[in-house]
């Protein structure tokens, strides 16, 4: 394992000089733009592979307004750090759900989420993000055809280039809750259970990995990592892509909980695990340990 095949997920809000503590992921900060540069300048020198960036929006509403607006948060970040931190690789987190006052991941018509409908924001906000500087484009909010969609407006726009990383298989899984605080993404009502995956149900992972390889996916990604350690293997084995992990809030959470008790040594709970979800078949990792790991490894 490297520094290198790490990427580092941050949170960048309105302001100034704002540096946030997330309560439940200690060492993770809700960060204003200027401290956002700083903390890429620092994990460009440790060597980590790229950033993964959420906003937080000024407002929220129905319509998930500053997702794909071209002055939204996550863009205005993004072009500050292209002419700060040209060399850093930057991916942008492409979803809804930190964008609606409902906290769901897409547009709700009738009580539920409206897939299709969706995907036009989904599009957009790709867009806006490439223009903005995004190296990589990451959607995860599982809904059926974004990766189609987003390729065809990328491609319209004079973005053939830009790659996307699909969250090609995400669960519907407990271990996005300490996530939901740090992004203030929990939905108002409902869960996502009818856009993201049945931990049950490993079989229907490689069909949405099918399908999203077909639509165009250039990187595909399994999520969480640690509970499902077999998809990963089994995606290695059976499509010749480079595949992605993501060791999700709760799996940091838990080892940080433990590990502040004194239950556990923080260092090698955090290289253990990397490391399985590495010898599983992840060529990248996504994780809120990718500074003190760099730091480690170099
Ligand atoms: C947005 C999104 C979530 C995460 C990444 N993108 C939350 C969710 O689906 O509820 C979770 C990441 C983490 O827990 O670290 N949809």
């Amino acid at each position: 394992m490297t520094p290198s095949q790490l990427i580092l997920p941050l949170f960048v809000c309105p302001g100034e000089g704002i540096r946030r503590e997330i309560g439940s992921m200690p060492g993770n900060y809700q960060l204003s733009i200027d401290e956002l540069v700083r903390e890429c300048a620092e994990a460009h020198s440790l060597g980590i592979g790229g950033i993964l960036l959420f906003g937080l929006p000024e407002t929220k509403d129905e319509m998930a307004s500053e997702a794909y607006a071209e002055d939204g948060i996550v863009q205005r970040a993004m072009r500050a750090l292209k002419s700060e931190t040209p060399k850093l690789l930057l991916i942008s987190d492409v979803c809804n759900c930190e964008y609606t006052s409902h906290g769901h991941c897409g547009k709700v018509v009738d009580g539920d989420v409206d897939n299709d409908a969706t995907l036009q924001w989904l599009a957009c906000a790709a867009v806006s993000h490439a223009r903005a500087g995004a190296d990589i484009v990451a959607p995860s909010d599982m809904m059926d055809g974004r990766v189609a969609a987003i390729r065809t407006a990328l491609d319209r726009n004079g973005f053939q280039n830009t790659p996307i990383l699909s969250y090609a298989a995400k669960f519907a899984s407990v271990f996005y809750g300490p996530f939901r605080e740090a992004a203030d993404s929990a939905p108002q009502f409902g869960d996502r259970r009818s856009y993201q995956m049945d931990p049950a149900n490993g079989r229907e992972a490689m069909r949405e990995i099918a399908l999203d390889l077909e639509e165009g996916a250039d990187i595909i990604m399994i999520k969480p990592a640690l509970a499902y350690l077999d998809l990963i293997w089994e995606a290695r084995q059976r499509f010749d892509v480079p595949l992605a992990a993501y060791q999700v809030s709760g799996e940091f959470s838990m080892i940080m909980a433990a590990a502040g008790h004194g239950w556990i040594d923080r260092e090698r709970a955090m290289m253990e695990t990397l490391t399985s979800i590495r010898r599983a078949g992840a060529d990248m990792i996504a994780t809120y340990f990718a500074k003190p790991a760099a730091q480690l490894l170099s």
